[in-house]
């Protein structure tokens, strides 16, 4: 397996895996419509790796173009990123999210059984498990989805499932990333959120760099360490590696598996910023606000079944993760 399609190749998580794939000797071919990146990114992952990643700025739903794309570079392995990913926007866009994230999967799927591609890697989520019933969260946990952006994470699992019933020659491996933070160590490669971050890290970040004036920490009165909510953060370098270790985990073993990637540590959001602001000595004026709507009070990984079958187990502390945000936030600067 050699030739590695990645959609949404320029996002946070798949420039950070193709950057992995390229310094693990894959040939790696992008599409991405750019809807939320930038084809710069690809400059820099070229200049990191001293590789030729090769890139195509095409829609994943455009089934005429992609297929001539995956046919042209003999694809082995597809992995799929690209998609809306904000769970806000979700609610209010439910038919843009189906529109985009199911249809890009369906013609991804149908374009890797037309071209013989042999895998296909889905970038999921651990809100696949809803509120959780217990800790840590193992994949064997009852799967449930409370929003638009959820309910396509769960769909598109059952479909690339179906599709592994119909047809055992493409397998399947479905990532259940848990929250991912930090950037690639050269701060060239980060995550930048256009507008208002959702997400706490950036929202950090841009705090302490004074683009937003206070964090507002939704809830201290949950019933966990703090009373803040509680999350298994993993650096997204990790996670990129992990994509490496499922991609050679089924070239030795066919099959259709389901993996959390998460570090099996929790951390609260409290405990997040504090270690940020000792890390780097920078300041995050922060007020406790009420609840978000829809969030859970704490969720972490079981990461016991990725490391015993991909060989794989997050190394980067959250220390690193702290160090590795603010730096890369930094250099990057802040996406309006
Ligand atoms: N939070 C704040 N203030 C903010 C932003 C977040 O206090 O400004 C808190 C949240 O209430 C939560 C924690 O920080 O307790 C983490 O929130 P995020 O929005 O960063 O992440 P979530 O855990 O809500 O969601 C993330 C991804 C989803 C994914 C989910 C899987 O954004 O895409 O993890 O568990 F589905």
């Amino acid at each position: 397996m050699k030739n590695i399609l990645v959609t949404g190749g320029a996002g946070y998580i798949g420039s950070h895996t193709t950057v992995e794939l390229l310094e693990s000797g894959y040939n790696v071919i992008c599409v991405d419509n750019f809807s939320n990146s930038s084809e710069k990114v690809f400059d820099v992952i070229n200049d990191l790796t001293g590789k030729q990643c090769t890139w195509y700025n095409v829609d994943v739903c455009n089934i005429e173009e992609l297929n001539k794309i995956v046919a042209a570079h003999d694809v082995n392995c597809a992995v799929h990123f690209a998609g809306y990913k904000a769970v806000g926007e979700s609610v209010e866009f439910p038919l843009m999210y189906y529109q985009n994230n199911i249809n890009s999967t369906l013609s991804l799927c149908e374009v890797c059984l037309k071209n013989n591609v042999r895998s296909i890697i889905f970038s999921s989520s651990a809100t696949v498990y809803g509120p959780p019933q217990y800790l840590p969260l193992d994949e064997k946990h009852s799967l449930s989805a409370t929003n638009p952006y959820g309910n396509c994470k769960l769909f598109i699992e059952q479909i690339l499932k179906d599709v592994n019933v119909a047809h055992p020659a493409l397998n399947i491996a479905l990532l259940r990333y848990f929250n991912p933070v930090g950037a690639h160590g050269s701060y060239r490669l980060g995550e930048r959120p256009k507008g208002i971050p959702n997400n706490l890290m950036p929202y950090i970040c841009q705090t302490a760099l004074g683009v937003r004036q206070e964090l507002r920490i939704f809830g201290n009165d949950y019933d966990t360490i703090d009373g803040t909510g509680v999350r298994d953060f993993i650096h997204v370098v990790d996670l990129a590696k992990g994509h490496v270790a499922a991609i050679k985990k089924m070239e030795a073993d066919p099959g259709c598996f389901v993996y959390n990637l998460g570090t099996g540590n929790g951390t609260s959001v409290l405990e997040l910023v504090n270690t940020f602001m000792e890390v780097n000595g920078v300041d995050v004026p922060y007020v406790i606000a009420s609840r978000r709507v829809g969030d859970i009070a704490a969720c972490w990984a079981n990461p016991e079944a990725a490391k015993e079958h991909l060989g794989w187990e997050a190394q980067y502390t959250i220390e690193d993760m702290v160090r590795d945000s603010w730096e890369a936030q930094k250099a990057l600067g802040v996406c309006t």
